[in-house]
């Protein structure tokens, strides 16, 4: 499957940080978009970034994925507006910074809603089209803690391990139809995720910028991996290499995180925040 300007795609999360770079990677491709988060000046700000960058046609959708069903409420609009969905990019979802003990089952119950929930809901929706059609491309936007769970930040880890479970098994139920699944996992992106990070006073302050990726990086990934084979893409060099440790010598990963725990947990303590 090539991008074309026939080539409908689906961006959640496109009012900032990966999710407009990845709708900016398809606009200059030419492909018609479809553009949901729930901001509508940013959503509008990226779909007239997008119509400049070559896009077909863009389409806007202000939506809150807090909101059960609102993911597949998403992708029948998409249907209606538009006609088909050809890629779907589930991008939207926040952090959290909060020990377990701390952080209460409405919030866990919400970050799940928005992270997970509502893109199994796109999935969902989508699939019998793209089945029908032999075609289409699922992007699942999961992080490299998907695959290894760091102290406070459990919930939102939860919620990128489910991703990327659910795109592992879908990866092999979608063999031989020509629908393709690749969950991607970046690492720290230097997007507003940071900023927007869900704190509670007993949580940790997020990291320094300047150890960040690029979102372009991550979206022209995706935009070059449509229509591959490609279960799971991660990025720098050092995250490939930390989940290599974590396979072969996990215990290793493990002091290494209490020892980072602690510095953060130091620093914590002598900075006044909150
Ligand atoms: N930045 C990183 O270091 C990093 C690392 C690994 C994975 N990721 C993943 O990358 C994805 C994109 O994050 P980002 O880094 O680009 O952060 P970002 O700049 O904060 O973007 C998050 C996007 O999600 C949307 N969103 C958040 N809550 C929503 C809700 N309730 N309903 C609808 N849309 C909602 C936001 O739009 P509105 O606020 O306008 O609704 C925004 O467009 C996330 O799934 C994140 O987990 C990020």
């Amino acid at each position: 499957m090539k991008v074309s300007a026939e080539t409908v795609v689906l961006v959640t999360g496109a009012s900032s940080g990966i999710g407009r770079e990845t709708a900016l990677a398809f606009a200059c491709r030419g492909a018609p978009l479809f553009l949901s988060a729930r901001r509508t000046d940013r959503l509008a700000q990226a779909a007239g970034e997008c119509r400049a960058a070559g896009a077909a046609r863009v389409e806007t959708f202000p939506c809150d994925l807090a909101e059960p069903g609102a993911g597949r409420r998403v992708v029948e609009e998409v249907l209606r507006r538009l006609g088909r969905l050809d890629i779907l990019v589930a991008n939207a979802g926040y952090g959290n910074s909060a020990p377990v003990r701390d952080y209460t089952p409405e919030q866990m119950a919400r970050i799940w809603q928005v992270n997970y929930q509502s893109g199994y809901e796109s999935i969902h929706a989508v699939l019998p089209g793209m089945l029908a059609r032999g075609a289409g491309h699922i992007f699942l936007v999961a992080s490299v803690i998907g695959r290894r769970s760091i102290p406070y930040t459990a919930a939102y880890c939860v919620t990128k391990f489910a991703q990327v479970a659910l795109g592992e098994a879908l990866y092999f139920e979608l063999a031989g139809t020509g629908v393709r699944v690749t969950v991607i996992c970046p690492g720290t992106t230097q997007t507003e995720f940071f900023d927007a990070l869900e704190r509670v006073p007993s949580g940790l302050a997020s990291r320094d910028v300047k150890s960040m990726q690029s979102p372009r990086v991550v979206a022209e990934t995706i935009a070059r991996t449509v229509g591959k084979r490609r279960r799971e893409i991660h990025f720098t060099a050092s995250a490939k290499a930390a989940l290599l440790a974590n396979r072969a010598v996990p215990w290793l990963v493990d002091i290494g995180i209490g020892w980072h725990l602690k510095r953060r947990l130091a620093r914590a303590a002598s900075a006044v925040s909150f």
